[in-house]
């Protein structure tokens, strides 16, 4: 529970995150009895509403993204009280007096959410501190930050001359899922695991991101950024590095986040010829999703006719370090995929000698699992004997689903984010440092494909992605999961 009255204002009020993360997030914090009497909810928008038409605004949008379960009327119409709906002008002196008008001088939980493209946090940034806004408060920045590597230090340099590093937030909505935090309590509460996790007990390490959705209404956006920027710099890194990290001295933002800035500067640079051989870019065409027909992606409305923007990467990723020497980590993302999911996959080598009958080569290996989506658990692959006759072996499942699982509600990653903001803990946020650590890693990427002026390998919607990612182990011998 937050105690002390705070206030949250959004930049971005009314955009697609904000109507389908924030506010839900907000409201559920709400419906659960977590935050304060005393609060405001400062929605920015670019036009002005009036208030009845801001309301409407904003229950439409917990109607489409809060399970009907929790959104009663009561609970809505308590809700309301902490919401305002503010116009800014980035370019009005006075909008921004206006906004600090109707803040409380007092406040000592305030926090500005920017929401918006990262090219206004500097102007959002400066707005606020001309009115004196920024000295206390606590400042939340969307991903991604900046488009490459210098855009992203200029960012973060403007930013820092007006929240100190301890009051900046940069947010990665995949460390708020519970099987992101359950990894760590697995990894470092068990010391079954963290045995085996190295290079003498792992063959390699597969991470998947994958959504059936396509571009949806954003591509205003997404064109501009593509799949490395939007979902491989940030969520993927960061998976990479929680699976990866040395085992923290503390459960201290610092002290995580320093290991994971360390698996950063260990990851072996791609550059040059091995783009080709490590990076696969594709790029969705039309095909069958979720029974439904769909289009290429160049025919999206928004898109350019000749975009070159990628909606699919895969890396083969490897970490110059003791423990990950010779163990590649394979990363997927992409839009328009079979389905939707989210999975870490732990493989680990086969035993030395078999002494049973092999049916199928790969029955042998274990794999632990940590699914993040669409449902959340994990489970570790081994074998057993086959009930009959022989001594025959096959693979089963054991699933190590937490049992409270099934009787608690699982928090949207948001919800918690939001909350450990409103309370100042910094754990599950980014520091300066990881941040430039991985535009710095995928930067030459990015550079090599700008330069390339080539279409992204196409791939048809509802599939696996391009055939060169399925190259891209074929190479190594082994094969991405759901091609098993
Ligand atoms: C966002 C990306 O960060 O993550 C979106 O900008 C993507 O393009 C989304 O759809 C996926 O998040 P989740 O939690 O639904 O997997």
């Amino acid at each position: 529970h937050i105690d002390a009255p705070f206030e949250l204002v959004l930049f971005g009020g009314l955009g697609d995150l904000s109507q389908r993360k924030l506010l839900p997030a907000m409201y559920m914090l709400h419906s659960d009895g977590r935050l304060p009497d005393t609060g405001k909810i400062v929605v920015i928008t670019r036009r002005s509403l009036a208030r009845p038409d801001f309301l409407d605004t904003v229950y439409e949008a917990l109607q489409q993204h809060v399970s009907g379960d929790y959104l009663s009327d009561e609970n809505w119409q308590s809700f309301q009280r902490y919401l305002l709906c503010h116009t800014i002008d980035l370019q009005d002196e006075a909008s921004f007096k206006a906004l600090a008008d109707e803040l409380q001088p007092e406040c000592g939980n305030r926090v500005f959410y920017l929401a918006t493209g990262s090219d206004l946090y500097v102007d959002i940034c400066q707005g606020l501190h001309r009115q004196q806004l920024t000295d206390t408060s606590k400042v939340v920045l969307e991903k991604p930050i900046g488009h490459d590597y210098p855009s992203a230090t200029a960012i973060n340099q403007a930013v820092a001359e007006y929240f100190d590093e301890s009051r900046i937030y940069r947010i990665d909505h995949y460390l708020g899922k519970e099987t992101v935090q359950n990894l760590m309590v697995l990894r470092f509460a068990n010391s079954l695991f963290e045995h085996q996790w190295n290079h003498k007990y792992i063959d390699h390490i597969q991470i998947t991101i994958s959504e059936s959705l396509g571009v949806e209404q954003r591509a205003g956006f997404y064109d501009h950024v593509g799949a490395m920027r939007d979902m491989f710099q940030n969520h993927l890194l960061q998976l990479l590095c929680i699976t990866a990290m040395e085992p923290p001295a503390r459960l201290e933002p610092d002290a995580i986040r320093d290991e994971k800035v360390k698996v950063l500067r260990a990851l072996k640079a791609i550059t040059g010829d091995s783009i080709g051989q490590k990076v696969v870019r594709g790029q969705y065409d039309a095909g069958v999703s979720e029974g439904q027909p769909v289009a290429r992606y160049r025919h999206e409305p928004g898109v350019a006719a000749n975009s070159n923007t990628e909606t699919f990467v895969a890396v083969k990723v490897e970490i110059e370090n003791w423990r990950w020497a010779g163990v590649p980590f394979y990363l997927r993302t992409g839009k328009r995929l079979a389905e939707r999911a989210c999975e870490i996959v732990v493989h680990f080598k086969e035993i030395p000698h078999s002494i049973f009958p092999l049916q199928h080569k790969n029955t042998m290996a274990n794999k632990l699992v940590f699914r993040l989506q669409p449902d959340e658990g994990i489970r570790l692959m081994l074998c057993e004997k086959r009930v009959g006759p022989g001594m025959n072996v096959r693979p089963m499942n054991l699933s190590l689903n937490p049992s409270d699982h099934k009787k608690t509600r699982v928090p949207e990653a948001y919800e918690r984010l939001l909350f450990d903001v409103l309370v100042s803990n910094a754990t599950l946020f980014l520091r300066d440092d990881e941040l430039m650590e991985a535009w710095r890693w995928v930067d030459p990427i990015l550079t090599f494909w700008n330069d390339l002026e080539q279409r992204p390998e196409p791939y048809t919607s509802g599939s696996w992605g391009p055939a060169a990612a399925t190259l891209l182990l074929a190479k190594d011998g082994r094969l991405w999961d759901e091609a098993e």
